[in-house]
């Protein structure tokens, strides 16, 4: 189904310095992605790969090194404070640990009347309505709005970080590893929350997650990360299904097929990521790669269309049609 962006990311760079050095880390290299009105995308990728430090320049929490990054037809990384404190409210964020995102000493009702007040709704009958419905749209008991963050369990804290997010009522959430911290039984149950509310309110979901499963469940398309770049992008049921970057096909099977001797677990990468302050030649993946070639040495593939997804592999066309990787241990690195 096609869908009006929401968010336009184009060309996101974000280096950070390297103290008492010229060098920089390479946290995000040029990553272009677009989320549909009532969409969710998937971000995964391994720790390390950017995912967090996308989501936080999307909010301009920290300064984009360079790129755009358009929402609702404004470009955010251009608009003044001002007007970006104006358009805080339509874009909200949910962090991976709960309770250190909420305030210990504010009470859930002030939790999120706080968050109203920033976003500019001035009057205080008005918040307060709002709590209300926010909580109930959450499965919060209402007397939660008389809680401290330490009087809730885990997965309530999460229901409250959500409902903050909600009441502004947003046309995006940025949700970093949302369950992550969670008990692995209440997961499911924020999942399922947040598929509800998205059908609810037609919010649109930016899903970084390290849980392929939870990512299968919500997302409508999937991208995936490989230090700072996002090397494919497909339907979530076409991704799972098949994988068409060496990275993906490793990353899928190391969760999917655990076994590494059995015949979907065989595609694996060499060694360990390298750091993003050295970046390899040409395509990163290269050392690590079991289908790598010598063009790959030389030359970056960008992201470009292959069988109806989106892949940064000079391969990928070779993968499609069956090419066999070589064994990890003839893997130069
Ligand atoms: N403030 C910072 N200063 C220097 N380097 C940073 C800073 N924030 C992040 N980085 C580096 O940028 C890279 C990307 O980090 P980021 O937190 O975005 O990754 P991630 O994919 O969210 O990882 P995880 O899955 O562990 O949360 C990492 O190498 C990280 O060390
Ligand atoms: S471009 Fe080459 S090194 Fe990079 S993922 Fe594709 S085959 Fe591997
Ligand atoms: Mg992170």
């Amino acid at each position: 189904m096609k869908r009006e962006p929401v968010l336009t990311v184009d060309g996101l760079v974000k280096h950070f310095p390297v103290r008492r050095s010229s060098k920089v880390v390479h946290a995000v290299n040029s990553v272009s992605f677009t989320i549909g009105s009532g969409e969710t995308l998937g971000l995964v990728g391994e720790s390390g790969s950017g995912k967090t430090t996308v989501g936080r320049c999307i909010l301009r929490l920290i300064e984009p090194t360079s790129g755009h990054v358009v929402f609702n037809g404004t470009d955010l990384t251009t608009v003044s404070k001002s007007r970006l404190r104006k358009l805080r409210g339509s874009i909200q964020m949910v962090f991976q640990e709960p309770y250190e995102s909420l305030n210990p000493r504010f009470t859930s009702r002030a939790i999120i009347e706080e968050n109203l007040q920033l976003a500019g709704v001035a009057s205080g009958s008005e918040r307060r309505r709002r709590v209300g419905e926010v909580l109930e749209l959450v499965r919060l008991p209402a007397r939660v709005a008389n809680t401290y963050p330490h009087g809730l369990t885990g997965g309530e804290q999460q229901r409250l970080s959500i409902a903050r997010a909600l009441s502004t009522r947003p046309d995006l959430i940025v949700l970093d590893e949302p369950t992550s911290a969670l008990d692995i039984t209440v997961r499911g149950d924020i999942i399922r929350l947040l598929r509800d509310l998205q059908h609810q309110t037609g919010v649109a979901l930016l899903f970084i997650s390290h849980d392929l499963t939870a990512v299968k469940e919500i997302s409508h398309r999937v991208a995936i990360m490989y230090l700072g770049e996002i090397v494919e992008v497909a339907e979530t049921d076409d991704m799972f299904s098949r994988q068409l970057h060496p990275y993906s096909l490793a990353l899928l099977a190391s969760v999917l097929f655990p076994d590494p001797t059995g015949p979907l677990g065989r595609v694996r990468v060499a060694g360990e990521i390298p750091s993003p302050v050295d970046l390899p030649s040409g395509c990163h993946l290269h050392p690590r790669c079991p289908y790598s070639i010598e063009l790959c040495k030389e030359q970056w593939p960008p992201l470009r269309e292959v069988a109806g997804r989106r892949v940064a592999c000079h391969r990928a066309e070779d993968i499609l049609r069956g090419a066999e990787p070589r064994a990890i241990d003839e893997v130069a690195s």
